[in-house]
């Protein structure tokens, strides 16, 4: 496991967007996971602007997101798709036919699962996985207790999830209990897997990912055992690893 040790929110983004660009520039035809939320919104932003300002061509890149919301239409502004049409997918030129988010209205959610899982995997796997952190350490919804072996499947979210979730919808109440999500060997199987982590909210899960056991009570614990994982944290969300890990910028073990 790599760690970056980032000053802040901007930081942390700009070198997720070296990362994420690299990958492009070396393999043009990369197959990308993406995630919602909060904090990867900064490296979106800074990939539109490589796009705009040095042409990073996305033309041959496919997207896989790690989740959507059951019973969620891309046309609602609340689902995940729609999230990445409005971050991602309309600023720049990948095609909308190679961007791929679970469907949450499928009347079969484990066929859904089959189908998806297939698709990443005929389109030869994921290169680089990019990952937020939830504050009880999830990855994509894979909530504690979460079996490792799991590929993509439907997950009840949380109490403290749909919590944090509720600053996106008008009240707590509507925040949908329900999940389509990539699991956690999906996750495993990605080539390379890019975790971003920002603010003190996230402090314990980043300590529980990179320090403590890997145990399925941590989902992102399971990262310690992936051979190319990156993590990198801002000064708040690194505020309980040890001290002596970021003298440099840079920290492997
Ligand atoms: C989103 C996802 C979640 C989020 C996590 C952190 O697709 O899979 O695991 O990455 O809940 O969310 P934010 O970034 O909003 O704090």
């Amino acid at each position: 496991m790599r760690l970056i040790f980032a000053e802040d929110y901007e930081d942390m983004s700009c070198e997720a967007a070296k990362i994420v660009s690299g990958q492009i520039y070396l393999k043009p035809q990369s197959v990308l996971g993406l995630a919602t939320g909060s904090t990867p919104v900064g490296l979106y932003d800074r990939l539109v602007q490589l796009y705009q300002t040095v042409g990073l061509d996305f033309s041959g890149v496919t997207t896989f997101n790690l989740d959507e919301y059951v019973g969620m239409s891309s046309e609602n502004p609340e689902s995940y798709h729609y999230f990445m049409k409005k971050h991602l997918f309309s600023r720049v030129n990948l095609r909308p036919d190679h961007c791929f988010v679970p469907n949450g209205m499928a009347e079969d959610l484990e066929e859904e699962g089959r189908r998806y899982d297939a698709m990443i995997e005929a389109a030869g796997g994921i290169d680089l996985q990019v990952l937020g952190i939830g504050r009880n350490a999830h990855i994509g919804f894979n909530e504690p207790d979460i079996k490792f072996e799991a590929m993509t499947h439907e997950v009840r979210l949380d109490d403290e999830t749909i919590r944090a979730n509720a600053r996106f919808f008008a009240r707590e109440e509507d925040v949908p209990r329900y999940a389509i999500s990539m699991g956690i060997r999906n996750i495993m199987l990605a080539r390379r897997v890019l975790l971003l982590a920002s603010g003190p909210e996230k402090a314990e899960a980043v300590y529980a990912a990179a320090c403590g056991s890997v145990s399925p009570k941590a989902p992102a614990s399971i990262l310690q055992l992936h051979r190319d994982a990156t993590i990198i944290v801002d000064a708040a969300a690194a505020a309980r690893l040890p001290e002596a890990w970021k003298e440099k910028r840079f920290y492997n073990f």
